[in-house]
């Protein structure tokens, strides 16, 4: 094992991939939601995604090039990313797992939708909050497709702040935003 040293003390050890994005973590966990051909309902968990603009406003996710999601968007060409409370955080959890591929996940888990204002995409019901997004560009980004979306409308529950962060692929951790913690979930 090699360091990185200040001064004579050791500060940071080498670490491979899964270790750092762990130590890394929280993420903010979102469900993303899209639509099928046949205009069925889908969400996936995803930790990977940021705002990247405010004029205008902009949000970028990542999917894995085999997620059942990167056909679902580009059908819809909209999604809406949703940041699910802490009452559906197992469902939630069930959405990072299941395929929509192998059918309605939302209708298996319990999962509730509410349609949008603005795109096809719904919003998935108990979300603290959720930001309706019209794709605007898409790139390929290794073994993801990064798709930018512009935030065309926003809805959000101000007494319920809770909502969900993930730790790798292992834990969510339910934090208010003002960083208090209310509990997590282990998966493993
Ligand atoms: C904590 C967590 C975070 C995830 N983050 C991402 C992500 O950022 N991008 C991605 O492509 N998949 C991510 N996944 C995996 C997808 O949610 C998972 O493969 C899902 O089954 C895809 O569903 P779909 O095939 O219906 O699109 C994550 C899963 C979990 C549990």
């Amino acid at each position: 094992m090699s360091y990185i040293n200040a001064g004579d003390t050791v500060m940071l050890s080498d670490m491979n991939w899964k270790d750092a994005v762990t130590l890394a973590s929280p993420y903010p966990y979102l469900l993303v939601t899209s639509r099928d051909a046949k205009n069925v309902p889908n969400a996936m968990g995803l930790g990977w995604w940021s705002f990247t603009s405010m004029t205008p406003p902009l949000l970028v996710i990542s999917i894995g090039k085999g997620r059942y999601t990167l056909e679902c968007i580009r059908h819809t060409k909209d999604f809406v990313a949703c940041f699910p409370g802490k009452d559906i955080a197992k469902e939630s959890w069930s959405c990072g797992v299941l395929s929509g591929r192998d059918g309605d996940k939302l209708e298996k888990l319990g999962l509730k939708t509410i349609d949008s204002k603005k795109v096809k995409s719904p919003i998935i019901d108990g979300s603290c909050v959720a930001f309706e997004c019209v794709v605007t560009d898409e790139m390929e980004t290794g073994d993801h497709i990064l798709f930018v979306g512009e935030i065309v409308a926003m809805h959000g529950d101000v007494e319920k702040p809770q909502h969900l962060y993930s730790v790798f692929y292992s834990k969510l951790v339910c934090l208010d935003n003002e960083g208090n913690r209310n509990f997590f979930l282990e998966f493993k």
